[in-house]
C-alpha cells in the first residue's frame, strides 16, 4: 500500500492513532498540533496549570523501546510522559531485554503491548515501528505505536516539532511558513528528519526547498518525485554559499556515518557543507537556523550567541509537541482547549 493511502488509515477521528509516517499529518492536522502544543506551553507555565496537565493521563503507562542511541528524542518524550501525568518505562538496550535468549523483536513488543497503553520506538531498521503497529492491530490488544525514528527512512515526530519551530519563528519575522525559502544542508540521502521535514513542508503552498548537499550525500530521488507531484518548487545544489543569502531557514544536519558500509563518507569534504560564524554576515536578518541535533562540526559553536540560532529552542518545542501528539493519540487534547479559553476569559 502506497503511503498516501496508508496515511488516513493511521488516523482516527481527524487524530493521529499510530503516528508512524509524514505522510498520516495533512495541514488540518498539522495547524492543530501547532495551536495545541502552544495553548499547552502557556497553560504548563503555573502550578495550577501543571497540575491540570498531569491529570490529563494519569492513568496510562508508556513503554519507551529505544534500540538506538539517542538523548534529546528520549528525554522529551520522556519528560512529555510525565508533563501528562503518563508513567514512563523504558528499554533501551535490546540485549538487556529477552531478545538474547533467542525472542523475536515482535514477540518482545508484544510482551509491551501486554503491560503498557503507548509503544514509542526508536529501531535501526526502516519500517519496523510500522510492522508493529499493524502486527499489533491483530491481536486483542491494539495500543498505539509512536515511529520516535525508523532507520534512514522516517522520523515524524522531528518533523512535526520542526514545523512547530518554523511555523512559530517566522510567524514573527515574516507573517508565516508559506512562500519560505528553507535550505537543508548536509547528508541528506541517510538524515531522516530531512526525509519526514521535507514531505511535510508540502502542506505550505509557496514554499521553496534547497537541498544542499556533496553529490554522493544528496536526497533521495523518492522525495524528490513526491515533491513534483505536489508541484512543490525545489533547487537542489552543492553550492551552500550561492544560496544562503536567498534562505529564511537553514536546517543544518551532520553526516550520518554510522550507516557508511566501509568508512566511504570519510572521503567527502562536507567542510564546504558547515555555516561558520563568517557566514551570519551574509544571512538574512530574519533568517534562523535549525538542527536536528546532535552537531559535530557543522555549525560553529560561535553562531549559537546569535538571534537567529533557534536550535536550543527547537529542542524545548519538542518536549510540547510530544506531548500533544499523545494527548491527540488518546483524544484528549479538547480538554486544552477548554481549559485555555477559561484561562483567558
Ligand atoms: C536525529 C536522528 O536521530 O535522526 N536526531 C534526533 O532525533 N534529534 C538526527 C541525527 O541523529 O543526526
Amino acid at each position: 500500500m502506497a503511503p498516501k493511502e496508508k496515511g488516513p488509515l493511521l488516523n482516527h477521528n481527524g487524530r493521529p492513532y499510530h503516528a508512524l509516517i509524514a505522510e498520516q499529518f495533512d495541514r488540518p492536522l498539522l495547524d492543530r498540533i501547532v495551536d495545541t502544543a502552544t495553548k499547552m506551553r502557556k497553560i504548563g507555565k503555573t502550578r495550577g496549570g501543571m497540575k491540570f496537565l498531569q491529570d490529563l493521563l494519569s492513568e496510562k503507562r508508556a513503554m519507551l523501546y529505544f534500540a538506538q542511541p539517542s538523548t534529546r528524542t528520549f528525554l522529551s518524550f520522556y519528560a512529555a510522559c510525565q508533563i501528562l501525568g503518563i508513567q514512563p518505562a523504558e528499554v533501551r538496550d535490546a540485549r538487556t531485554s529477552s531478545e538474547v535468549k533467542g525472542e523475536s523483536q515482535e514477540d518482545s513488543v508484544r510482551t509491551f503491548s501486554s503491560y503498557f497503553d503507548l509503544i514509542i520506538m526508536r529501531h535501526p531498521q526502516g519500517g519496523f515501528a510500522e510492522r508493529i503497529a499493524w502486527m499489533l492491530s491483530g491481536t486483542d490488544r491494539p495500543v498505539p505505536v509512536i515511529n520516535a525514528g525508523s532507520g534512514k527512512d522516517q522520523h515524524p515526530t522531528q518533523a512535526l516539532l520542526d514545523i512547530y519551530s518554523l511555523q512559530r519563528s517566522l510567524e514573527i519575522r515574516r507573517g508565516g511558513l508559506e512562500g519560505a525559502k528553507i535550505a537543508f544542508v548536509g547528508d541528506l540521502l541517510r538524515g531522516r528528519t530531512v526525509r519526514s521535514l521535507s514531505l511535510l513542508l508540502r502542506h505550505y503552498p509557496g514554499v521553496k526547498q534547497y537541498f544542499v548537499a556533496p553529490e554522493q550525500l544528496q536526497i533521495g530521488s523518492d522525495i524528490l518525485e513526491k515533491l513534483d507531484a505536489a508541484g512543490m518548487e525545489y533547487e537542489v545544489t552543492s553550492d551552500f554559499e550561492k544560496v544562503l543569502p536567498e534562505l529564511d531557514a537553514v536546517y543544518m544536519t551532520r553526516i550520518q556515518d554510522e550507516w557508511d558500509q566501509a568508512g566511504e563518507s570519510g572521503a567527502v569534504d562536507i567542510t564546504k557543507f558547515y555555516l561558520r560564524a563568517e557566514h551570519l554576515s551574509v544571512l538574512k536578518e530574519k533568517a534562523i537556523i535549525l538542527h536536528p541535533l546532535p552537531r559535530r562540526h557543522e555549525i560553529a559553536p560561535e553562531v549559537d550567541a546569535d538571534p537567529r540560532a533557534k536550535y536550543w529552542r527547537q529542542v524545548r518545542n519538542g518536549m510540547w509537541v510530544r506531548a500533544t501528539l499523545i494527548l491527540m493519540i488518546f483524544e484528549r487534547d479538547h480538554e486544552i482547549n477548554s481549559y485555555y479559553e477559561d484561562l483567558m476569559s
